[in-house]
């Protein structure tokens, strides 16, 4: 299950990652917003990053206008690493080195061509399990 969530600033690029989802047959659950009414990222953020912390869903994406508000909010939550990610070769680094349980993209930053390809090298890279790796990450939790 991938948990999706925006604000106004990434709804219509939300719509367009859900689509993608769809298309894909891929198991989402949408957490909001669901309309362009000004809201508030952090709301969002919380409740993606919840439900990937808590188990309910593998990954997350989050989209604001910048993808930056809201990835802030996703990892004050423990056990997050949300990536922000406006290029293939990042979203790629970040499954592989980072672990990156949540992909963050600005809706106002990237189009919807360049967003999808993202998505589906995020979804897709697995974690590259290096010892390295594994260290840096226990790093971070500790
Ligand atoms: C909303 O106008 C905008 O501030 C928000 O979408 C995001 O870019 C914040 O980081």
């Amino acid at each position: 299950m991938i948990g999706i969530g925006s604000d106004h600033g990434g709804y219509a690029l939300k719509q367009e990652v859900i689509a993608y989802l769809k298309e894909k047959g891929l198991e989402f659950k949408d957490f909001g917003c669901y309309d362009e009414k000004s809201c508030d990222y952090p709301e969002y953020a919380h409740a993606v990053a919840h439900a990937v912390a808590d188990g309910e869903c593998e990954k997350g994406i989050l989209i604001c206008g910048t993808g930056i508000g809201i990835s802030i909010s996703a990892n004050k939550v423990k056990g997050i690493r949300c990536a922000l990610c406006h290029d293939v070769f990042s979203a790629k680094a970040t499954r592989e080195h980072n672990d990156a349980n949540i992909l963050a993209m600005g809706g106002r930053v990237v189009g919807p061509g360049l967003a999808l390809m993202i998505v589906d090298t995020f979804l897709n890279t697995p974690f590259s399990n290096e010892e390295r790796h594994i260290r840096r990450i226990n790093q971070i939790e500790e």
